[in-house]
């Protein structure tokens, strides 16, 4: 399921339901934990789909910190690239946690940059066994990413894949406020 991308400056940010790891594009984000080491949820089909040479990887990055996100190849995944980024636990907010998740997205999108990646598309990072309010991570996701965006001009495609309808209307909802909907 697929709403309309919305323009912004020359990038299109859309929502879709849909499983991340189907997606073809430059970088699919998990939702990944400190050791990288491989999880559940997102985070255990990217490895699944992507195959035992990811985990091989991910074992030579000696681990990320929370809100930090590290790079790999997508090996048999249709993406390219992984970025691994580690969403905080929700601890009722008063942890940075809020500061941490939105520190997630603007350094996947440091990384596009850096490794010149035209697309990206980020699943709802810490909404699962991390506990995070959905709505206020769809706000952080969605406003975080377009911040990050004007520093980042290469990006041309950016995809929120949320796993529920739900999850999609609340980052639709947040997205609306950037900019109408483009007909196309
Ligand atoms: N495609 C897109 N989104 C998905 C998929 C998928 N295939 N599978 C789940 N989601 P979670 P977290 C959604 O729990 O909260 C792991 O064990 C899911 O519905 O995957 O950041 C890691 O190793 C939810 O909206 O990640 C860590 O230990 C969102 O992805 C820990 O879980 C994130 O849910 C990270 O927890």
């Amino acid at each position: 399921m697929s709403n309309p991308p919305h323009l912004l400056g020359e990038a299109r940010l859309e929502v879709v339901v849909d499983d991340i790891t189907t997606l073809r594009v430059d970088a699919i984000v998990n939702a990944a934990n400190t050791s990288l080491l491989g999880g559940g949820g997102v985070d255990g089909a990217i490895h699944r789909g992507a195959g035992p040479e990811l985990l091989d990887e991910c074992r030579t990055l000696g681990g990320c910190e929370t809100g930090g996100a590290k790079i790999t190849k997508g090996y048999r995944l249709p993406a390219k690239h992984v970025i691994h980024a580690v969403g905080p636990v929700w601890n009722g907010g008063a942890r940075g946690e809020n500061e941490l998740l939105a520190s997630c997205y603007a350094r996947a999108i440091a990384l596009c940059r850096e490794n010149n990646l035209t697309s990206i598309a980020f699943p709802a990072i810490s909404t699962g066994v991390y506990r995070f309010p959905a709505d206020r991570a769809a706000q952080i996701a969605v406003s975080t990413t377009v911040a990050a965006l004007k520093a980042a001009p290469i990006l041309r495609r950016v995809i929120f894949c949320c796993f529920s309808k739900e999850s999609a209307a609340l980052h639709e909802r947040v997205l609306a406020r950037f900019g109408e909907p483009c007909a196309d």
